[in-house]
């Protein structure tokens, strides 16, 4: 599916940030994961619970109980976009030792926090078995993997810098189309606020202002300077930065008010609902909008909503991967390997895409499966030329101690809309964690 060009940018990628990292220390693991073990159960942690997110995950649990006949599926997801809850809950059970028999994590930076915290299995044994090395792009395999061994099986890539919108709106505000620059979508959201009353770009609770952080420093820095960023010694108090942030904060002006209640499927929804204008989201807002109910919206693509990269970021996929592990001391080590092989298998791959809005790590997925924006996003993804970067908010570039840093400084700047402040401790969470 992924030709050599892709190939080549991976790998590109995964050297400048946070694979060389993977592949440079850290602690080892057991090979014990050929399988045995207690399979009378599987506990699968998660933060798919919401419209959307959990018609994917039952659509590969559902294939588990096909194939385990004999293994009780226990739903273990956890309510909040992006993890926010579930990643504490998770913390604490990891720490008391009481982990779940496999829980999701983002390929990258996150990933490797388990591995050098020791909580997590590497899975070269169950990759051999099972012949999944060659499945999956080499550079994916470089971001789940640590002094050689391989740490997680992952299901999907996400695109987080992408821009939906309501046509309807977008043409009584007087835009002939989506914004392609940063500038632009300035001037749409004035114009939409001015000529239609309707809010300009929804938002929901904190985590998503930090992910329309990220599409606006890729917007306004460009993909080279984005990367760069999250690379040791990077400097984060430029004026480029401090131009990026300025935006950013002109920007918040027009959304909604940060409303922790709401969660992203509130946000997308008011741009499908005729609320909203415009709503940057991962593209797990397609799943959620276009899915049946009763968790789907079933919105037409063309007519309800539109998309296009979030402005300024055309050409480059922000990329991530959700990815499940086998953590150390899980109880039912059986159910665990049973439901990492579905999660590895073109067949789960094929199912649980569609639903939730993303495109399959492995390389040989059914293409006629996906239609509409994910026929896009594939050809997006194999487009020679189109540049890659790591989405920092989930998962790729930031570990979760400098995702902890921004969000707090996003939490501030909330508060007080002080750009200087915001940039200062940007510059501070990046020489903490930059390594
Ligand atoms: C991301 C995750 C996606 C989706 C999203 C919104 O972090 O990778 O699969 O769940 O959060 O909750």
């Amino acid at each position: 599916m992924r030709g050599p060009a892709v190939e080549i940018r991976w790998k590109a990628l995964a050297a400048a940030a946070v694979g060389g990292a993977l592949l440079l220390s850290g602690c080892g693991g057991g090979d014990d994961d050929k399988g045995g073990g207690d399979a009378s159960q599987v506990e699968v942690f998660s933060w798919w619970t919401g419209p959307g997110e959990a018609d994917g995950l039952n659509a590969m649990k559902a294939d588990f109980e096909k194939k385990n006949p004999g293994t009780k599926f226990v739903n273990a997801a956890i309510a909040g976009g992006s993890g926010t809850q579930a990643q504490a809950v998770l913390a604490s059970r990891l720490q008391n030792r009481k982990p779940p028999d496999s829980f999701q994590g983002h390929a990258g930076a996150e990933l490797l926090d388990y591995i050098k915290q020791g909580q997590i299995e590497p899975l070269d044994s169950f990759y051999a078995d099972n012949n999944l090395r060659q499945a999956y792009p080499p550079q994916l395999l470089e971001q789940i993997s640590y002094q050689g061994k391989i740490y997680s099986v992952p299901v999907n890539i996400h695109r987080s810098n992408m821009l939906w919108y309501n046509p309807k709106i977008v043409k009584d505000a007087g835009l002939s189309g989506p914004p392609t620059s940063v500038a632009e979508f300035i001037t749409a959201l004035k114009a939409v606020k001015d000529k239609t009353g309707k809010v300009p770009l929804s938002l929901g609770a904190q985590w998503t202002a930090d992910h329309l952080l990220e599409s606006v420093l890729l917007g306004d820095l460009g993909t080279d300077a984005y990367n760069a960023l999250w690379k040791p010694g990077a400097d984060w108090s430029g004026p480029a930065v401090t131009k990026a942030l300025t935006d950013f904060a002109e920007i918040m002006k027009y959304t909604t008010a940060e409303a922790a209640s709401t969660d992203w499927q509130g946000a997308s929804k008011a741009v499908v609902d005729g609320k909203a204008a415009f709503n940057i989201m991962g593209d797990w807002a397609y799943g959620y909008f276009t899915g049946s109910a009763p968790n789907g919206l079933g919105k037409k693509d063309g007519t309800d909503f539109k998309y296009a990269a979030s402005p300024g970021t055309d050409g480059t996929y922000m990329w991530l991967s959700d990815s499940f592990t086998l953590p150390k001391g899980a109880p039912h080590r059986g159910g665990a390997i049973a439901w990492l092989k579905v999660a590895g298998s073109k067949e789960g791959q094929d199912l649980f895409n569609p639903k939730k809005g993303s495109i399959p790590a492995r390389k040989d997925a059914d293409k006629s499966l996906y239609k509409g924006y994910l026929e896009y996003a594939l050809n997006e993804w194999n487009k020679p030329g189109i540049k890659l970067a790591g989405s920092f908010w989930h998962g790729v570039y930031a570990s979760k101690r400098w995702h902890a840093d921004i969000d707090a400084a996003v939490g501030l700047f909330l508060q007080s809309k002080d750009v200087g402040k915001l940039q200062s401790a940007l510059v501070t969470a990046a020489k903490n964690n930059a390594q």
